[in-house]
């Protein structure tokens, strides 16, 4: 028995505001039973009070269940059909308009600066700006700094590397400020915060599998109505949204899906 868990959920909610409850259960659980081991802790409430008085403890925490993995062009094929199907199908709806993109749950910025050098690689007139998201402050400020290892940047296509980067003598890989200047981080809850408004693509993937049927619902709703009709949703390459319609959009092709 490891206490109270309800307990638990409440303290972090207090302590973090990360809402644990819109979360699946046992999939929480098993993550946490991992950390609690690993800190030779019996239950969650010896754990807690570790989490309160260690803050470098606490950012273990709140990485390890939020699960900050993430990868540059992550699922390469979505990131084609982006770039040449969805891409000039959004230019010739937006008819020379910035195009408004949101990269929610966005980690260590692998995602937005992908989609930043796909646009100019492929797209050098194009204005468009990227709002890039996260729950965790921790994340975004990595995100921010935008300075990698080099096994992140292994596999993206070597023209980004040399067009985008900028090699360091400790062997990492620094973005350009010419490609930050594409993005705005921000920290936002997709469970608790309001949404955004006249988006043209939300990327949002490898965040919603861990969110209970009711809270992705909600979520689905709310992307609805951060953008106008044919505009585009991208979701994760494990994902899929059933019955779209409901939320009112329209399966494209697959991990695309347009707004009604
Ligand atoms: C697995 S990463 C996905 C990163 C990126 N989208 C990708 O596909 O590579 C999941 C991210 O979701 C964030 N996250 C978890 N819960 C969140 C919430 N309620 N609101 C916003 N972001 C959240 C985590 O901090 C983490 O950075």
């Amino acid at each position: 028995m490891l206490g109270d868990y309800k307990e638990f959920e409440e303290n972090i909610l207090k302590l973090t505001g990360i809402d644990l409850n819109s979360y699946k259960e046992k999939q929480m659980k098993r993550r946490l039973d991992f950390l609690l081991d690993r800190m030779g802790k019996k239950n969650y409430e010896e754990y807690f009070k570790v989490l309160k008085e260690d803050k470098e403890e606490l950012e273990k925490f709140k990485s390890y269940i939020t699960i900050n993995v993430s990868e540059f062009f992550r699922n390469y094929p979505q990131w084609e059909i982006l770039q040449n199907r969805i891409m000039p199908y959004l230019l010739n709806l937006k008819k020379g308009q910035a195009l408004n993109i949101w990269s929610a749950a966005c980690s260590t910025g692998d995602e937005p600066y992908s989609v930043a050098m796909m646009m100019q690689e492929n797209f050098p007139t194009v204005k468009f700006n990227i709002l890039a998201t996260d729950i965790d402050e921790d994340i975004l400020e990595k995100a921010r700094k935008g300075e990698y290892y080099i096994k992140s940047v292994e596999k993206i296509p070597r023209t980004y590397t040399d067009n985008f980067f900028t090699k360091t003598d400790k062997d990492t890989y620094k973005i350009k400020d010419d490609i930050k200047k594409y993005i705005t981080f921000k920290r936002h809850d997709l469970i608790r915060d309001p949404y955004f408004k006249d988006i043209d693509l939300i990327i949002c993937r490898n965040v919603v599998i861990y969110f209970t049927e009711e809270v992705k619902e909600h979520l689905y709703e709310k992307f609805a109505q951060s953008m106008q009709s044919g505009r585009i949703l991208f979701i994760g390459n494990t994902e899929q949204i059933i019955n779209s319609g409901r939320y009112g959009f329209e399966y494209v092709e697959n991990f695309f899906y347009k707004k009604v």
